[in-house]
């Protein structure tokens, strides 16, 4: 694998093209062997990253997908909002897999805390907007948006208030939450999973920002990994059917305070087809049997909530869109297995006046899964591949053909 570090340089963001859940964690942890340092930069356990490494399957939330990867170093960066017993949980899930993971971990004394208020209050507001909006956002209920909401009050708690006396800010959080939503903070409970926290990661909590300059100022090779998709982002996504950080490239050089010429490569990740999760717009969305079918092929629940996701077919403009936002230099195509049966494949099109049109590719009708070799691949899945590059101007250099580690198809230098 050294062809690919090589090829994608030594500072890499890996970034989802779409709504989200398209896969990103396989090709982290394949190529984060090439990488000295894993970084996450934003959101926090609304993601839910799935690999399977010997037919064991891992869901992280908040520890980056490359911390299977013993040796390895760890980030959790600035952007962040950190609910703490969720991370003593992934913790100790790949401690009981026998790899060692605090030692190597760095945690930015800038992220956020989420606490359980925020869950609380995520659920408070998706309730008011539902019943005085029409429609709630459909969060994944993990206190996201109110933790960044009090982060951008300036009223938050960081990660480095764990090392001080976070007691008396969270007085003050708790009256501040008692006055603006009404309910009573677990003040007590609060505390014990800080003092939790505290004692295991504590001397974890560190200036990340100077750790990765100076790692990169040492020839060391980052790699950073993108949480939820760019059409998730809270500025440039389909608001306001959209999470609370940025999802792009852009949202995660600033969460992990790294300047943007500093990046050598960044890959987008597509999904073969595409899901949603959560209400908003979906102009590809497939029929409700078509949809059923896709979703029972590429196991399309959500690894967060175990919700069913809307499924759909690619949109070239969406995929034009989320290349300017992020100027990809390599695309992954994940799960094209998952569409062996279909007997056409729509595109979405751009049309005039913003309409939709469908381009019918043909479907290929042969198994791909675990195809390593793209001359392998059946001639019309080459030309579903081909299409896409040629209407985004991205090569696709990284395919996903099942969910294994090894089950992908590597064509470097396209
Ligand atoms: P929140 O991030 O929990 O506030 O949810 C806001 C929107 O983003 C909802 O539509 C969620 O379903 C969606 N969302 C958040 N995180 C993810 C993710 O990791 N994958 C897919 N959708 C997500």
């Amino acid at each position: 694998m050294k062809k690919t570090a090589k090829s994608i340089g030594s500072v890499s963001a890996i970034i989802g093209a779409q709504w989200g859940d398209e896969g990103k964690g396989k090709v982290t942890d394949i190529i984060a062997g090439e990488f000295d340092v894993i970084a996450r930069a934003c959101g926090g356990a609304n993601a839910g990253h799935t690999i399977v490494v010997g037919g064991k399957k891992f869901v992280f939330h908040l520890l980056p997908s490359g911390a299977l990867h013993p040796g390895k170093e760890v980030v959790i960066g600035s952007g962040m909002v950190v609910h703490l017993p969720t991370l003593l949980e992934e913790i100790s899930v790949v401690e009981k897999a026998g790899i060692g993971i605090v030692d190597r971990l760095f945690i930015s004394d800038e992220a956020h805390i989420l606490f359980d208020y925020h869950r609380q209050i995520d659920g408070m507001l998706e309730n008011w907007r539902a019943e005085y909006a029409g429609q709630a956002i459909g969060t994944t209920g993990r206190g996201i948006g109110p933790a960044y909401m009090e982060k951008a009050r300036r009223s938050g708690i960081r990660m480095g208030s764990l090392r001080g006396d976070i007691r008396s800010e969270l007085e003050s959080a708790a009256d501040g939450i008692r006055r603006m939503f009404g309910i009573t903070v677990d003040r007590a409970g609060e505390l014990r999973e800080t003092a939790c926290a505290a004692e295991r990661l504590g001397d974890r909590i560190t200036d990340t920002v100077a750790l990765l300059h100076q790692r990169m100022s040492q020839g060391k090779k980052v790699l950073m990994e993108g949480a939820q998709g760019t059409l998730l982002d809270i500025d440039h996504g389909t608001y306001p059917y959209v999470t609370s950080s940025a999802t792009t490239a852009a949202g995660v050089l600033q969460g992990l305070g790294v300047p943007p010429l500093a990046l050598t490569s960044c890959i987008g990740v597509l999904k073969a087809y595409c899901t949603r999760v959560g209400s908003g717009a979906f102009p590809a969305e497939a029929d409700a049997e078509t949809a059923q079918r896709i979703r029972e092929r590429g196991g399309e629940y959500g690894a967060t909530t175990g919700r069913p996701r809307r499924c759909g077919w690619l949109s070239i403009s969406d995929l034009r869109r989320a290349h300017q936002l992020n100027g990809f230099t390599h695309w992954n195509l994940t799960k094209i297995d998952v569409l062996d049966e279909e007997e056409r494949i729509p595109v979405a099109m751009p049309a005039a006046g913003g309409r939709t049109t469908f381009e019918m590719l043909p479907g290929w009708h042969a198994p791909t899964k675990g195809i390593r070799s793209f001359s392998a691949l059946p001639r019309e899945a080459q030309s579903y591949v081909s299409f896409i590059e040629e209407q985004t101007g991205v090569p696709v250099a990284f395919i996903g053909t099942g969910p294994g580690r090894e089950e992908m198809i590597v064509r470097l230098g396209t």
